[in-house]
């Protein structure tokens, strides 16, 4: 696991063992994984415009596909049916290349997902972290926008918090990455994960 603000050009040494086969290839693949709130969506969208490739969002690619948002599908069929949409999305974007991927922040928690994405070769695994009230505080904040898609799983604060818990370690062992982004602009944050993935902006 590669701290960004410990280490950040200590990329390859750095790396556990297991991490050696997905990082020998040139990376084409960058998953943005963490919470909600943790800047997945807009980070991803600077990466891919900064490197020239293409991105996707997990939750768009979802609901293209479904012909539902992601807030209609919680509330007409349920989360697990959301899962099982979320797992056939990712099987649907991984074989793609050069492209940017930001995942909902609750894909980590279906096994298959991390077995698919731990599988998958030449990907790179980036957890965008943050402590939980520099998290709630962004998703209160994005909640204000009238455009902003609603989130589910935010809807009670306290059961959200659990989850995060939850998820933290999850999170942390899927990722080859992990940058620690309480402080940075989505800009800072995309720069760094060019730097530290040895990547060539366009
Ligand atoms: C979810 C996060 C959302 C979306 C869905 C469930 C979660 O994505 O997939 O509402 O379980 O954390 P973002 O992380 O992009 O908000």
């Amino acid at each position: 696991m590669t701290t960004v603000a410990e280490a950040p050009m200590e990329v390859a040494t750095a790396m556990p063992q297991r991490r050696t086969a997905r990082t020998t290839r040139p990376t084409q693949r960058i998953v943005l994984t963490g919470f909600m709130g943790s800047g997945k969506s807009t980070v991803g969208r600077l990466l891919a415009e900064s490197l020239g490739w293409e991105f996707l969002d997990l939750d768009h690619v979802i609901s293209a596909r479904t012909g539902k948002t992601v807030p209609q599908i919680f509330a007409e069929q349920g989360e697990p049916a959301f899962r099982r949409e979320e797992t056939a999305a990712l099987v649907s974007v991984l074989g793609r290349s050069r492209v940017v991927i930001a995942l909902g922040g609750g894909a980590p928690e279906t096994l298959g997902n991390r077995l698919l994405l731990e599988q998958t070769p030449a990907t790179a695994v980036v957890y965008l972290e943050a402590a939980f009230p520099t998290l709630a505080d962004r998703c209160m904040t994005q909640a204000l926008d009238p455009t902003a898609t609603a989130r589910p799983v935010f809807a009670d604060p306290a059961v959200a918090e659990k989850r995060f818990h939850m998820r933290h370690p999850l999170y942390l062992r899927l990722a080859s990455t992990r940058l620690d982004t309480g402080s940075l602009t989505p800009e800072e944050v995309a720069e760094s994960l060019i730097e530290v993935l040895l990547l060539s902006a366009k």
